[in-house]
């Protein structure tokens, strides 16, 4: 297992390409087995989670050729061979849940493992299924297992979700684009990646209004064919990095950064004290002396500020001049990074749902341990203020979302090294 050391203290300078969309990406791959012609993805971002549902798909008898480091992915689902997700391969990353709804749209039955819990929180299913059944499957859960069919296909229906759920409305829209009939999904969510999907399969054929909007309307169609797809750039990879650079102070130009789809946090941003610039090539973010304000967050689902982000901007509050709150509202229990953090020298305090985030002159490096993706490069952001040495621990989280992290923020004046963890 690798750990990273880090040196902390530097300004961050250049510029950083930003990959494309991990959140997108593992769904636009699943969107392949609607097909029974060539998939080509474009700008896919080599990650652990990616080369995950790449091996999952291939379980499911799906050809693919996607060389290491490639950003080319070419999918072939001319046969599926397999409608079984086994555990192992669910277990894991929760994404790969959604070959369910393509699987039941295209071959009329599937069994996929639960997906379980995780760190943040209990995270069920239960709206996706019920989606499903509302579209005409049947779904029993036997030893840990979704057996579900819809053997003479899914119909069109209207699916009311309880919450704007994001894994949901993606999958319930992928399915719908292969059931008889129309589908309404309302309280959809709203996030760009929805939106990309949705590009996706409306260049492969499917009929789909309203994505991005609340209300989102699927008609049927009786196949879907091949394309080839730019997958979006990663809004939350891209965040990531302008708080990075808010922290340690400096000029960073993320090229490829999404300007429109970050709107919340640049707003976020602006009041700490950030200069954020829209330019032609990306976001350029820039911060020199005067210390940062302290900014309140209250997370909310898209347009709001993400559950992605909270983590990060955690870490960025724990060096402002003064005292910010963080109300998580998505996750029950996204909070791990907290007492990690408070390990460099910060000062919060977690009650509930809410974050009390009592700003400090400065973080001292310590060894911390990553718990979640998310959380994980929280702790390379103090990591990166802080003063002297720190080591982030488990870093197999990192390296499920962000890609070639050290490199990226090394070029720009970062000392990260990556070292193999021994075990005492
Ligand atoms: C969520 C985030 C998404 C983020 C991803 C990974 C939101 C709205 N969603 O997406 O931005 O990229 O985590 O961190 O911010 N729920 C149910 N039953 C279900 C589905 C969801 O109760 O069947 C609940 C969840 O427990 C959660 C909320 O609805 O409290 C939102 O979940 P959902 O958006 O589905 O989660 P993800 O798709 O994982």
């Amino acid at each position: 297992m690798d750990k990273l050391i880090i040196k902390g203290g530097n300004r961050l300078n250049g510029n950083i390409r930003i990959s494309g969309a991990k959140n997108s990406a593992l769904k636009l791959m699943a969107a392949a087995l609607l097909t029974d012609e060539p998939v080509e993805l474009r700008n896919m971002p080599n990650l652990a989670d990616s080369r995950f549902m790449a091996r999952l798909l291939s379980t499911l008898g799906v050809e693919l050729y996607w060389p290491q480091n490639d950003s080319v992915c070419r999918l072939n689902a001319v046969d599926i061979t397999s409608t079984i997700a086994p555990y192992d391969q669910v277990r894991k990353m929760r994404a790969t849940f959604n070959v369910l709804g393509p699987l039941l749209a295209r071959v009329g039955h599937a069994t996929v493992s639960l997906p379980g819990g995780c760190a943040i929180g209990a995270r069920p299913v239960n709206f996706h299924l019920d989606a499903f059944q509302a579209m005409g499957a049947d779904i029993v859960i036997e030893q840990g297992y979704v057996k579900a069919a819809a053997l003479r296909g899914l119909k069109g229906a209207v699916i009311d979700l309880p919450f704007p759920s994001v894994g949901a409305t993606e999958h319930t829209m992928m399915a719908a684009t292969l059931a008889k009939g129309t589908t309404h999904i309302n309280n959809a969510a709203q996030e760009p990646e929805i939106v990309d999907i949705a590009n996706m399969l409306k260049g492969m054929g499917a009929k789909i209004e309203g994505a991005g909007t609340s209300s989102i309307i699927i008609e049927g169609v009786e196949k879907l064919n091949g394309i080839s797809y730019s997958v979006m750039p990663d809004r939350i990879e891209a965040g990531t990095y302008a708080m990075a650079v808010a922290a340690t102070g400096g000029d960073v130009l993320l090229e490829g950064a999404p300007a429109n789809e970050m709107t919340s946090l640049i707003d976020h941003l602006n009041r700490a004290g950030v200069s954020v610039t829209v330019e032609d090539e990306g976001v350029r973010i820039q911060r020199n002396g005067a210390r940062l304000k302290p900014v309140d967050v209250d997370v909310q689902p898209h347009p709001g500020f993400a559950t992605d982000l909270q983590a990060q901007f955690m870490a960025l509050m724990t060096i402002a001049d003064g005292t910010s709150t963080i109300t998580e509202n998505i996750f029950e229990n996204r909070y791990l990074h907290a007492p990690e953090l408070n390990r460099f020298g910060a000062d919060i305090r977690v009650q509930g749902k809410v974050a009390t985030v009592h700003g400090v002159d400065h973080l001292v490096g310590a060894p911390v341990m990553a718990t979640d993706l998310r959380a994980s490069v929280s702790l390379v952001i103090a990591g990166l203020v802080a003063d002297g040495e720190t080591e982030v621990r488990r870093i197999y989280h990192l390296d499920r979302g962000f890609e070639n992290l050290e490199q990226k923020l090394n070029a720009c004046g970062a000392q990260i090294q990556r070292t193999a963890e021994v075990s005492a």
